[in-house]
């Protein structure tokens, strides 16, 4: 064991997305040093001349003979090495991997979403690492240096490692965060940095949104989505207060979401309508997702994955309903409920499931989501629906999001000032103050009075 603990792992990619994500997770959990080459002609040359790997991590898009030859290499090799693809779907297609997780028992893959969690396991599994053994012993995680200064904005305490045991901080969090400062440590042949678990997890986060950023990009997304083109939820976000990143962060995940379902033709008229960005569903689907994410964060929830399942809750939590006069009513009790039809009655009821149901299918859609739709109109006193749960039914995360979409219904009703807010959050504080509502209430509170 303490053998492949020393051992290399190579990084083949030559297109990929999560590159940045998989390789901040890896670097700050495990010791083994990574190589990185983008192709695989470049990974035969490097297994050629060193024996020294014990884990490769590929990125399977590969079309061409001289990428497949890399693993037919390893095959004639005797499959020492355990390989895992970051993208399997084509692997059908290629007879050279007809046998790939018989060719080598530790040999596996990722699929997309890739989580945090699935690549610390899967890494120490195919490094032949026993997972609880390795698993939260560590007080400082690793991150390289170059991409820390790239990608970092936050206030966090960062440290670098003296001796095996000793750390020294260097920069504190309480101080303004300064670029400039932290990139002098690039000329002092230093290639880490150390961060605590708080750090981590907010760095995983600003990672992870440069990943979405850079996807973006690549993928040539119309950026007419970005939120700064509508002025309603501009104003809302800035009244808020909501900080930068997480701003940065829910865009990414918003437009990566609605990248997700643009080629669906089945979802076609969702994305017409949530990408306009001028109707109510719209307006209301964006803004549950930042002030989600916001009060996610806050309550120190907000990791990545954490995260991508509010955003997509936010975004589809509506839209088995295309006409927003049915998407605004919140109240069943109310005279605007009852006065409409008894068809349009069933569909207000029924919503939160047509619109799950819909989602079936995307590979993004996962059971936070799901039970967070299902919830967003259940009320800590019993009088939501469809099933009038009381607040202890609800669980925790779905509170956050349910405080979330109610709160962003209000700010479109009633309008972003001061004294709106105040009023709304005056309401609030007689329905949202107990049970699993109690924490995540006190940190929405927190928001407006810091
Ligand atoms: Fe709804």
């Amino acid at each position: 064991m303490g053998l492949l603990k020393s051992k290399k792992i190579l990084f083949i990619d030559n297109f990929c997305f999560d590159r940045d994500i998989i390789l901040t997770v890896i670097e700050s959990q495990f010791e083994n040093q990574i190589v990185e080459v983008d192709s695989g002609e470049e990974a035969i040359k490097i297994l050629t001349n060193d024996s020294e790997f014990a884990l490769i991590i590929c990125d399977f898009g590969f079309s061409d003979a001289g990428e497949n030859a890399f693993y037919s290499f390893l095959k004639k090799q005797g499959n020492k090495v355990s390989v895992i693809l970051i993208n399997n779907s084509d692997i059908g297609n290629y007879s050279e991997f007809s046998n790939f997780y018989k060719d080598n028992a530790l040999n596996d893959s990722f699929s997309r979403p890739i989580m945090e969690r699935d690549i610390i396991d899967k890494v120490t599994l195919a490094l032949g690492l026993n997972v609880s053994a390795e698993a939260g012993a560590k007080k400082y995680f690793k991150v390289n240096i170059a991409r820390f200064i790239e990608v970092n904005s936050n206030k966090m305490d960062i440290f670098i490692k003296l001796s095996e045991d000793k750390f020294i901080k260097v920069v504190d969090k309480n101080n303004e965060y300064d670029k400039g400062a932290i990139a002098k440590y690039l000329n002092r042949n230093i290639t880490f940095f150390y961060l605590t678990n708080e750090g981590l997890v907010s760095y995983l986060a600003q990672v992870a949104a440069y990943s979405a950023a850079g996807a973006i990009g690549q993928l040539d997304i119309d950026m007419d989505l970005q939120l700064t083109s509508v002025e309603q939820i501009h104003e809302c976000v800035q009244a808020l207060g909501i900080n930068e990143s997480t701003v940065k962060l829910a865009t990414s995940v918003v437009a990566l979401a609605l990248v997700t379902i643009e080629s669906n033709k089945k979802l076609e008229y969702v994305y017409k309508l949530l990408k306009s960005g001028t109707n109510y569903i719209s307006l209301h689907a964006q803004l549950t997702s930042y002030i989600a994410c916001s009060l996610a964060s806050k309550m120190e929830w907000g990791t990545t994955p954490v995260l991508n399942s509010l955003t997509f809750a936010a975004l589809f939590q509506n839209i088995s309903l295309s006409n927003s006069k049915h998407a605004m009513i919140q109240n069943i009790d109310s005279d605007t409920f009852k006065n409409i039809s008894e068809d349009e009655q069933r569909l207000i009821r029924n919503h939160v499931f047509k619109s799950v149901e819909m989602l079936q299918d995307l590979p993004k859609f996962n059971e936070d989501a799901h039970k967070a739709i299902i919830n967003h109109h259940e009320r800590p006193n019993g009088k939501g629906f469809p099933r009038g749960l009381m607040a202890a039914q609800i669980p925790p995360l779905c509170c956050v999001f349910i405080l979330a979409s109610q709160f962003a219904h209000e700010l479109i009703v009633r309008g972003s000032s001061r004294d709106k807010i105040q009023s709304i959050i005056n309401d609030f504080e007689k329905i949202y103050s107990h049970g699993n509502f109690d924490r995540p209430f006190y940190e929405f509170k927190k928001m407006f009075y810091e």
